[in-house]
């Protein structure tokens, strides 16, 4: 059975696998600092799937007040689900924990970014629960 709970800093090193799964965590010392730092961060949400005692799956988001939404922002900061748990409902589940948890900051909108728009699983995997895309595209500097 998968159980959805919030992560502690001692899951760090079963998401840090999970990011490895993703191509991310190249230095595992600063990789485990922040995932305890965001799992402690007051604006960001970690929540965690287990099955027994194992880590298969996360979901991180952050809300933010936004000043054109008059309310709070959520993000979907990272979803990701061990390969042999794909498919079987998992990171539906933590979908759904990460919007309830959105709607109970009273969130006026929850957003995912996509690292190639409109292409992939990620895409069908939103687009089945409703998620659409919005007239926005993200510019940035590596720092
Ligand atoms: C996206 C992801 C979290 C979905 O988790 P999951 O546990 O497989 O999701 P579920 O089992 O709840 O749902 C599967 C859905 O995802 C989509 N999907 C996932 N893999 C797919 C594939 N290989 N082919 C087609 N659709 C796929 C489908 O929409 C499917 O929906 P359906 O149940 O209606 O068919 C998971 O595939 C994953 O970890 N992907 C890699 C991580 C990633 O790219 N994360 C985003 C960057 S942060």
């Amino acid at each position: 059975m998968i159980t959805v709970r919030r992560a502690r800093p001692g899951d760090a090193l079963a998401i840090r696998n999970l990011l490895k799964d993703l191509g991310y965590g190249g230095d595992a010392r600063a990789t485990d600092e922040t995932v305890s730092q965001v799992v402690k961060h007051p604006e960001a949400a970690v929540f965690v799937a287990t099955q027994g005692v194992e880590v298969v799956g996360y979901v991180a988001l952050s809300c933010r007040p936004q000043m054109r939404l008059a309310g709070l922002l959520a993000s979907i900061d990272e979803i990701a689900v061990t390969q042999s748990q794909r498919q079987t409902g998992v990171g539906t589940q933590l979908l759904e924990t990460a919007i309830g948890h959105a709607r109970s900051l009273q969130c006026r909108r929850i957003e995912v970014r996509e690292a190639r728009p409109g292409e992939g699983h990620l895409r069908r995997f939103f687009s089945a629960r409703n998620f659409v895309e919005l007239d926005e595209a993200v510019l940035g500097i590596e720092l």
